[in-house]
């Protein structure tokens, strides 16, 4: 308080100003550095213009995105001597990203991440069939989910990006007009933030999510075993052989999937028949936006925190990955492991599963979700 009377006149005409300013503020940091925002062309997909975006906030972390699938195309983050590496794998050109086996990198997954049992689920009475594009099961929304369409973006400042798509009615096989938005937003304290919004007309189950290829290393080390691990979740979804929820809620304590401490990855994968392809049950008390993850990769000494609204986390370590995928960033061969998805969600199988949390949304209703990777170095 006594500061308070020892302001001068012109602090004080600072500080009246200080509301107005506040929205730049955000947008710069103390060193007066900003924000900045850039676009360049990326091709053409199916007649539709395809810009790359890229966001630089003023410590100099950068995102840049794509309008096919909402795609991040390129992460740099700072390592522990300040150093900028990408964090995430991809592509050099949207070719690669076209690439008939390309494995969701960094996209934006929906109308529903993960499996639907057989392709099949009823709703209201009606029975609805999906395309069974993984062993007969459907899989983050069948044969062209929202990672191989075109959103349409918006800038909504230096520092956010918005994308909306329409999914309508009877799009692989989906009741209902789902309009979606997803907002990327770079934040002061070096988070990639995620909000998603969505509104049907008629009721449909949805789970969303964003599917980021993560190695901490940026390209030093060619697989992500030797990155610790932590998970507030003292349980885990079992799965069948053809990875779909057996509807039971098991303990991890005591079995490899116990990530309740911080893990190297590679300790215990090997009891693990194909590897971590699991969703765990946060430790959440309710829907607001919790920690719930840390990865670290000690020889840069980057951190991520994913934080999240959603019950559920899929941890996959790029299991599927064989070095066959072409057109890579630098010509890099993306072996088993290369990388590892963290996916905030709803659990697998969902609308097969009365137990599990609902991922059906009614019309009238809003679906929401916010997820934030946020990276430091230590
Ligand atoms: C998710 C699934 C995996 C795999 C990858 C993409 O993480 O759970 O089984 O399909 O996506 O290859």
């Amino acid at each position: 308080m006594k500061k308070l009377f020892l302001l001068s006149a012109s602090a004080l005409t600072l500080f009246s100003c200080i509301d107005n300013e506040s929205a730049d503020k955000m947008e710069q940091n103390d060193s007066g550095k900003k924000y900045s925002f850039t676009e360049r062309p990326y091709g053409k997909v199916e007649g539709k213009e395809i810009t790359e975006y890229t966001l630089t906030n003023p410590s100099g972390m950068q995102v840049s995105i794509i309008n096919y699938g909402g795609t991040v195309t390129k992460l740099m983050t700072k390592d522990k001597k300040d150093t900028p590496g990408n964090v995430i794998l991809g592509y050099d050109t949207l070719t690669g990203y076209l690439q008939k086996s390309n494995p969701y990198f960094n996209a934006l997954v929906g109308r529903y991440g993960n499996r639907i049992a057989a392709g099949k689920f009823t709703l209201d009475g009606n029975n609805y069939t999906l395309a069974g594009n993984n062993n007969g099961n459907s899989l983050h929304g069948g044969n062209k989910g929202y990672d191989k369409v075109v959103w349409t973006a918006k800038k909504l400042s230096d520092s956010s990006l918005q994308l909306n798509y329409l999914s309508e009615d009877g799009e692989e096989g989906y009741p209902g007009n789902l309009s979606i938005q997803a907002i990327y937003t770079l934040t002061g304290d070096n988070g990639l933030k995620i909000d998603y919004t969505a509104t049907t007309d008629k009721a449909t189950p949805i789970n969303l999510t964003s599917h980021c290829y993560f190695n901490l290393s940026a390209g030093a080390d060619s697989t992500i075993l030797n990155h610790e691990l932590q998970m507030a979740a003292d349980k885990y979804t079992p799965v069948n052989d053809v990875l779909i929820p057996t509807g039971q809620i098991a303990d991890v304590k005591g079995t490899p999937m116990d990530f309740t401490t911080a893990k190297q990855i590679g300790k215990e994968i090997a009891q693990v028949p194909g590897g971590y392809d699991h969703n765990w049950v946060l430790n959440k008390k309710d829907d607001g936006l919790e920690k719930v993850a840390s990865l670290h990769e000690s020889t840069s000494g980057r951190m991520m925190e994913v934080w999240t609204t959603e019950p559920g986390l899929q941890f996959y370590s790029g299991n599927f990955l064989d070095g066959t995928l072409t057109n890579t960033k630098d010509g890099k061969k993306y072996v088993k492991h290369a990388a590892l998805c963290l996916e905030t969600q709803h659990f697998p199988d969902s609308p097969n599963q009365p137990s599990f949390p609902n991922t059906i949304l009614k019309p009238g209703e809003t679906y929401r979700h916010t997820t934030v990777y946020k990276f430091s170095a230590k």
